[in-house]
């Protein structure tokens, strides 16, 4: 007869606790450890990005190297979690030898809560940021380390899939401008068949889930199919790339709102003075377009605008110019995707505006545009 698992509770707060690995396992662990105050020491060639985090922040001490006998003589309680069953075995025996507990992570596949046909499956909608690996929440990254399943999307932070176990199943979704997409509807056919199945899906998406995210449907298709969904929120791109530029998107005496485009269709719906910032995302092929719809509709055609590339990556970069020019000096400057238009007012406020085009502006003898030189 199958036995069921026998849970303890450990006063950990303040002991020594040396966790060996630090995959998704160990830093599932740590972070409970964590959590409880326990003093943990994490000893492992490699950490995750959170355990590296907390590692830098001083949460815990990391040492980074293989496991030798020996690193856990003055522990409390030890925790072998290296996916190794070799160096498991050998950490708990020396553990065994100096009669200290420990506890060891069983291999990925006796995972029981991934088991088909559980009840446990859900999906979680987790916004992974502009891209950067340290951009996504803590709680999305909690999640992430515990999926079985994670369904990604191009612009999402990636890297992160580096450090999962290898038993996690990645769907790629990812699609580049031109590729076909992977329609919607097997997105959400993918989301739900693997949560019916018991498994812990995580749907990796850039930015913001919500903010021209498709999320909206990923979560009523959970719904629809009685699967529990969780929305974790990200940093969405129409907010921090700009930032990245030195470009907020409001700001106290030069911009009161913002609104968030994708393309020519909503040029005539928004406020065509300076002071309300306009943030196109997905529009870099129709940004020509786009930008003559806008000045058709009343928009100034001397306002500032900048397009920003590859927020938060190895290739960022801001081209600067007014709605009238900024379309034929990004394709001067050969801008490529994904990357954030921003007009208004506020790109002034940006480095590259004060570089490129103020010197320009007095070199031809012009005086500096300013917001209130506009009627
Ligand atoms: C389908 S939309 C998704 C937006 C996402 N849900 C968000 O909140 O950021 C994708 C667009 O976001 C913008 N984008 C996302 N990440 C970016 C980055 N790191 N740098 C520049 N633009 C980015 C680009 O305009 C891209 O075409």
């Amino acid at each position: 007869m199958p036995h069921e698992a026998y849970t303890l509770s450990l006063p950990v707060a303040g002991r020594r606790v040396v966790v060996v690995g630090a995959g998704a396992a160990g830093t599932r662990i740590t972070r409970r450890l964590l959590a409880a105050g326990a003093a943990v020491l994490v000893v492992a060639p490699d950490a995750s990005p959170e355990v590296r985090a907390a590692a830098s922040a001083g949460l815990l001490d990391w040492v980074a190297r293989p496991y030798r006998s020996g690193d856990a003589a003055d522990a409390w309680l030890v925790h072998a979690a290296t996916g190794s069953p070799e160096v498991d075995a050998l950490v708990a025996s020396d553990a065994e030898r100096v009669g200290t507990w420990c506890v060891v992570e069983p291999p990925p596949h006796d995972r029981t809560t991934a088991a088909p046909g559980r009840a446990s499956g859900r999906v979680a909608l987790v916004g992974g940021g502009p891209g950067a690996a340290d951009m996504i929440t803590v709680r999305g990254l909690a999640l992430l380390t515990e999926a079985d399943v994670v369904v990604v999307d191009r612009l999402a932070p990636r890297t992160l899939l580096d450090d999962l176990s290898p038993d996690v199943e990645i769907v790629d979704v990812g699609k580049s401008a031109g590729d076909h997409p992977v329609p919607q509807h097997e997105i959400n056919a993918v989301l739900v068949d693997r949560a019916l199945a018991g498994k812990r899906v995580v749907r990796l998406k850039g930015g913001d889930p919500y903010v021209f995210g498709r999320g909206g449907e990923e979560h009523d298709a959970c719904v629809g199919a009685g699967v529990p969904v969780e929305v974790v929120p990200g940093v969405t791109s129409a907010v921090s790339v700009p930032a990245a530029a030195g470009i907020p998107v409001t700001h106290r005496g030069l911009a009161r709102g913002f609104s968030v485009l994708t393309g020519h269709d909503d040029a005539g719906r928004v406020p065509t003075s300076g002071d309300h910032t306009l943030v196109l995302l997905m529009g870099l092929a129709r940004l020509e377009r786009t930008c003559a719809e806008l000045i058709a509709r009343g928009h100034d055609p001397h306002c500032p605008a900048a397009v920003i590339e590859d927020g938060f990556g190895p290739r960022q970069r801001t081209t600067v110019a007014t709605l009238a020019t900024i379309a034929a000096r990004a394709r001067e400057m050969g801008v490529r995707p994904p990357a954030v238009a921003v007009v208004g007012d506020v790109v002034r406020r940006s480095p590259a505006w004060a570089c490129a085009v103020e010197p320009a502006l007095a070199l031809a003898g012009a005086p500096a545009y300013r917001a209130e030189d506009r009627a």
